[in-house]
């Protein structure tokens, strides 16, 4: 398994966490006071998704980049 295919797994499973906190979210919103640490469960997934995903976004880029460089 290659480096780009690990970060792709790794976006894939942290979609998968960060929609299970989303939903722990509408879950609390019914309750007189929701818990503030419930509101803020996303916000890590969603910061680690950002950063995988915008890498993610680059990978054919840079591909196509390189391969360019090589062929001269
Ligand atoms: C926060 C900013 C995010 C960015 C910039 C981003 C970006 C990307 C990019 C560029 C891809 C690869 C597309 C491709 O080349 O095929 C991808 C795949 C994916 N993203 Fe995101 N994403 C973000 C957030 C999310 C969120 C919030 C979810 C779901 C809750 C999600 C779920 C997925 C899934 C399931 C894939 C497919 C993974 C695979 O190929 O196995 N992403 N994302």
């Amino acid at each position: 398994m290659n480096w780009n295919n690990g970060v792709r797994q790794f976006h894939r499973w942290v979609s998968i966490f960060f929609t299970a906190t989303v939903i722990a979210n509408f879950a609390v919103m019914g309750q007189e006071a929701p818990p503030a640490w419930v509101t803020y469960l996303p916000l890590l997934p969603l910061a680690l998704l950002l950063f995988t995903g915008l890498y993610l976004f680059a990978v054919p880029y840079a591909t196509k980049w390189r391969g360019a460089r090589r062929s001269g």
